[in-house]
């Protein structure tokens, strides 16, 4: 009910709703829009345009320059042909030479200049292109190259990308500097098919770019490469080699990586990854994956999920993840978080030692549901040594169905009569023959008597007392959680 008293708070009350309404709106536009946003005046000019040029008998030829102060470049302007028969490759780049007159003289982060927001439309067309889609100056930023299709021609170079942000695309392969290419590019709603020749998008040395809505397939190499540079973030997006849906008759054959991060600071966030041996590979700090669901090659089959692969510096967050079938793999796990997540059909996590480094690992909340093959929920990899400094480590609390628990900390109770209580932990704790901290108590009715912790050696706890009773004992033991709670 509105207040009668005086119209003050009602009209509170609606500015309050007006300005709530068009936040909404311009948020949900900007979410919405892989559509550049076209002025009416501009849709009639362009119509306008195409009837005069039909009216006097001419197929529409490419209007090179732009007539209007509008900074969305069309590609069919610029002669793209949107059904994918000829080659787009030179359309496309004169479209973004276009593009790349900076409509100021502002810059982004130092140096970078400012595109201004321009857009590169492909129009809702499919792009044969014969090499990479490349920028034609850096460092610059502040662009958008969107809705529509790439397809790589049968004679694209093989391991180069449909798209590179790259500033020495022939180079063939990039030396890391300290200095950015690229600042905020972002590149949305784009179906690119890398015709089994190339790999999707190449990122190198760039600040902040946007890789959103995207379906990127039939890589050879990988979907996505970030290579240094920082804060890619990779969301609401499709990778596969294969175009399939599972259980695929040729998924031992599938190869090559789905994302390939090589830097610091990003997130893959929302992204489902439905084939490639690796789904993502993790060689960067400081790295969140989160909403990744990937059934990219099995683990039976020799894939994985997710490799970590930066031994002793691993700082990565995998946090509500879907591993189908497919594990995480890492490598010397140095501060290491998988949290929430869910593993499929034995999938599971290995730590692999590499100089025998584990420090800082948390492996807590997650679903584990198997196929009862005694696969355990994590395991160690000690094959190129074994796990000599270990250090708070937390594998707990973890749901688990058709697979074997491993876990750092650990309860259990023993009934016995006589002097000796034997409770062993080896079958479930992950660290093998080791126990920092015991606590236990011990329950008797049969009088006082002294009893003690006499062993704690091969993960089995000893209590002994001084005179034969019937008495059960309760042990609760923890690895090497350090200072962690
Ligand atoms: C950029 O700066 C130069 C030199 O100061 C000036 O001549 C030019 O007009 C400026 N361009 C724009 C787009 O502001
Ligand atoms: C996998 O690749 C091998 C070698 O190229 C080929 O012989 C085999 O038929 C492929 N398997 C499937 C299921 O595609
Ligand atoms: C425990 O063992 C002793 C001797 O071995 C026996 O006398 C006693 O009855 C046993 N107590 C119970 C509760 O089984
Ligand atoms: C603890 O038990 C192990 C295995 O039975 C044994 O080798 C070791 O000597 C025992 N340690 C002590 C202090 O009794």
């Amino acid at each position: 009910m509105v207040e009668k008293g005086g119209g003050g708070p009602a009209h509170l009350l609606l500015l309050g709703l007006i300005v709530f309404f068009s936040i909404g709106g311009a948020k949900a536009h900007r979410r919405l829009s892989g559509e550049p946003r076209r002025s009416h005046r501009q849709v009639l000019l362009r119509s306008e345009r195409l009837l005069a040029s039909i009216s006097a008998g001419a197929a529409p030829s490419p209007i090179l320059t732009s007539s209007s102060s509008s900074r969305v470049y069309h590609v069919t302007d610029y002669g793209a042909d949107p059904s994918g028969k000829t080659d787009s490759t030179a359309a496309i780049s004169r479209a973004l030479s276009a593009a790349f007159t900076p409509p100021s003289n502002r810059s982004l982060f130092a140096g970078i200049a400012d595109l201004g927001g321009a857009e590169i439309s492909l129009d809702g067309g499919s792009y044969l292109i014969s090499s990479p889609i490349t920028l034609p100056s850096s460092p610059t930023g502040n662009l958008k190259i969107h809705s529509g299709s790439l397809l790589a021609s049968d004679d694209f170079p093989t391991g180069r990308y449909l798209i590179e942000l790259w500033s020495s695309p022939t180079a063939a392969s990039p030396t890391s500097t300290s200095s950015y290419n690229y600042e905020y590019i972002t590149l949305a709603g784009l179906m690119l098919d890398a015709n089994y020749r190339a790999g999707g998008i190449a990122v190198v040395d760039s600040l902040r770019t946007l890789i959103d809505g995207c379906y990127i397939v039939h890589f050879a190499t990988d979907g996505i490469w970030v290579q240094d540079g920082h804060e890619t973030f990779i969301t609401d997006s499709f990778l596969g080699q294969h175009i399939t849906a599972g259980n695929d008759p040729g998924e031992r054959n599938f190869s090559g990586n789905a994302i390939r991060l090589i830097g610091n600071d990003n997130a893959v966030t929302d992204v489902v990854i439905f084939s490639a041996a690796i789904g993502i590979l993790v060689a960067g700090q400081a790295n969140i994956l989160t909403g990744v669901h990937c059934y990219n090659k099995a683990t039976g089959f020799g894939g994985t999920g997710i490799y970590l692969k930066l031994p002793g510096l691993t700082q990565t967050r995998i946090v509500n993840c879907y591993l189908d079938y497919t594990s995480i793999v890492s490598e010397d796990p140095v501060q290491l978080l998988v949290s929430g997540s869910f593993f499929l059909g034995d999938a599971n996590i290995v730590l692999k030692s590499v100089n025998g480094v584990m420090r800082g690992v948390a492996i807590v909340d997650n679903i584990f549901a198997g196929n009862g093959n005694g696969v355990d929920i994590v395991g160690l990899d000690e094959t190129a040594g074994a796990f000599r400094t270990v250090d708070q480590v937390v594998v707990e609390r973890n749901s688990v169905d058709e697979m074997t628990v491993r876990s750092t900390a650990a309860r259990a109770a023993k009934e016995g009569n006589g002097t000796s209580w034997t409770v062993d932990f080896s079958g479930v704790l992950l660290i093998p023959n080791r126990i920092d901290q015991v606590q236990y108590s011990i329950q008797t009715g049969s009088g006082y008597f002294n009893h003690a912790l006499r062993n704690v050696s091969g993960n089995q706890v000893v209590i002994e007392s001084d005179k034969a009773v019937q008495a059960t004992v309760f042990v609760e033991v923890s690895q090497c959680e350090g200072s962690m709670a």
